[in-house]
């Protein structure tokens, strides 16, 4: 990460904030007032024209980003009431995510910020998520634990402070979202698999398989592709709907066990869950109900806070702002990014 990305300012609270995700296959802009108000959050989601290939094809991804963005941008503001010279900073996903796909909400983002002669806010996609809570709960303050878990990621993460995230685990091979995905393409159930997932196994048995609980009792690191190696190697005994509950039950054992077991090492009273999988209504129940018996407060940002959204985007790059970070324009695409890469 060459140091010419970032670079130091005096700590300020941008008014009115516009920013952008294209990290993957939703193309999104959103507008951010005071740090408060979302005053606008579009989302042009690609999900139809990657179904057909059963994932996302990162050229195609490229190209819609490209022509949807202009106008999702226009629309926005005009939406919102607002014209390119209201804005005060432009906050854009620089990683991780489809190196193509990044490249092209940078390009403009940085071209925004150039023209209007305003500051550009650098944002890792990870920490749009972490951040997506406090879009709907401003009283979220550290120190909490939070479990980010979407198509690319699954991480336990403790914000110390604002500017303090330390990475408690990872996962070692697929993504809890992956395994979804995965587990959706192998019963046919098509993409993407994680809500299809999810209304099967509501018809399912979530005790009808005996399937292993991963990486248990090891620390905070995860592990989902053994777990969606022995459903396929019961696929032909159960039902699917069967298959999915117990697969869906399984990875969510595994999440809340560890989650919980960090806040109470770490002494935190708070938890927030976010990504594309905390869309999972099973989930969102199961780390509820553990949170209340043990007295923390759960956060949970709604549905459509979870999937990618500029809103999170825009939120992350608030509390950039608030740190007095901005990014140069020697601001790079990254197809991986460590957090607070501006720390390094
Ligand atoms: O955060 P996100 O929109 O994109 C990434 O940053 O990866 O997450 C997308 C992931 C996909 O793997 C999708 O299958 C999963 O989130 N997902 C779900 C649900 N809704 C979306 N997984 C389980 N249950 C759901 N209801
Ligand atoms: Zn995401």
């Amino acid at each position: 990460m060459p140091d010419s990305e970032f670079q130091r300012h005096q700590p300020f609270e941008p008014g009115l904030l516009f920013a952008l995700e294209t990290s993957c296959d939703e193309t999104s802009v959103a507008l951010l007032q005071n740090g408060r108000e979302v005053l606008c959050n579009r989302v042009a989601s690609q999900e139809e024209l990657h179904a057909r290939y059963g994932g996302v094809v990162p050229e195609i991804a490229c190209r819609r980003h490209f022509e949807v963005i202009h106008p999702l941008l226009e629309e926005a503001l005009e939406v919102a009431g607002k014209s390119f010279t209201d804005l005060d900073a432009i906050a854009v996903t620089h990683g991780p995510g489809l190196i193509g796909a990044v490249l092209v909400g940078v390009t403009v983002a940085k071209t925004l910020a150039l023209s209007l002669d305003i500051p550009l806010l650098p944002v890792n996609h990870l920490e749009g998520h972490l951040f997506s809570p406090i879009l709907e709960h401003p009283e979220l303050k550290p120190p909490w634990i939070s479990l980010l878990v979407s198509g690319g990621h699954t991480c336990l993460v403790l914000v110390e402070d604002w500017g303090s995230l330390k990475l408690l685990g990872k996962t070692r091979d697929d993504a809890a979202g992956e395994a979804f995905d995965k587990v959706a393409k192998m019963l046919q159930l098509g993409y993407p698999g994680g809500p299809r997932v999810q209304k099967l196994a509501a018809e399912g048995n979530p005790q009808a398989i005996d399937l292993p609980r991963p990486m248990r009792g090891q620390g905070y690191a995860f592990s989902f592709s053994g777990l969606k190696t022995a459903v396929h190697r019961v696929r032909e005994q159960y039902s699917p709907a069967d298959l999915c509950a117990s697969f869906q039950q399984a990875v969510i054992d595994v999440l809340v066990e560890k989650t919980l077991q960090a806040a109470e090492e770490f002494g935190v009273q708070q938890v927030s869950l976010a990504g594309g999988v905390a869309a999972n209504q099973p989930l969102r129940q199961a780390l509820e109900q553990s949170c209340r018996q043990r007295g923390l407060s759960f956060y949970v940002p709604s549905f459509e806070y979870c999937t990618d959204n500029g809103a999170m985007i825009a939120m992350a790059g608030y509390q950039m702002a608030r740190l007095g970070i901005t990014a140069t324009t020697g601001l790079d695409a990254h197809a991986s990014l460590p957090l607070q890469a501006w720390r390094t």
